[in-house]
């Protein structure tokens, strides 16, 4: 399972990126705007240059032609730069058209798996389904991974299942069981997965049975 972080913020990449763990990174207009991005394009390649795996850098167009011409601007930015394009009908469109160039996408806000099925045979890269937003109207979000995966193995699609919207560490050990191929999560849930109180307990204890061995020989 791939781990990205769902970030525009340039320190909170480096950190997760220095944990040595981290294989990618999503961005989309409301992340780029809660860190004040203005030079959208010079922050891609930023965090671009910070990490080796994929960085998805959202279209913010709603027409075909609009979000060919943004897409291809996005796709200069750097090697592992992936256009991120929402699921809409002309996103579908836009989506084939990059297919067919080689063009890495990341079909974003998928709330069904219609919507997954029809990214998939246009050649998505990857497929972004949002979970926590799904469980916020009382909806099963990570049915939805299940039914996703399910229906990509059934035909070999090639699409990745990338699952967006990861709130807390459970979602993250959902989607690890039911094979989604990437999580893509806020620093707090990677940093959360580290965290277990017996851990932090049993060192304590550890080092205080070390400390008290080590003033024996003194003694
Ligand atoms: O990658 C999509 C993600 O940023 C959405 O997360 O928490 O705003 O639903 P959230």
């Amino acid at each position: 399972m791939k781990f990205f972080i769902d970030t525009a913020n340039l320190e909170e990449i480096q950190e997760a990126n220095d944990l040595g763990v981290l294989d990618g990174v999503t961005t989309n207009p409301s992340l780029c705007a809660k860190v004040g991005v203005r030079d959208f394009e010079g922050h891609i390649k930023k965090i671009c240059d910070i990490v080796e795996g994929d960085v998805s850098a959202e279209v913010v167009s709603t027409t075909y032609n609009e979000m060919i011409e943004e897409g291809m601007k996005i796709a200069k930015i750097a090697d592992n730069v992936v256009v991120k394009i929402p699921l809409i009908k002309d996103g579908i469109r836009a989506i084939k058209t990059f297919s067919d160039q080689g063009i890495k996408t990341n079909c974003t806000l998928c709330f069904s798996s219609t919507q997954a099925l029809i990214a998939a045979k246009a050649g998505a890269t990857y497929i972004s389904p949002f979970i926590g937003r799904l469980d916020d109207i009382s909806t099963d979000g990570m049915q939805l991974i299940e039914d996703i995966v399910d229906i990509y193995e059934n035909y070999c699609f090639p699409t990745e299942v990338l699952a967006a919207s990861i709130r807390h560490p459970m979602h993250v050990v959902a989607c690890a069981k039911a094979g989604a191929d990437v999580g893509t999560m806020p620093l707090n849930v990677i940093m959360g997965m580290l965290n277990h109180p017996l851990t932090d307990s049993g060192l304590t204890k550890f080092l205080a049975d070390w400390d008290a061995l080590q003033a024996s020989f003194k003694s």
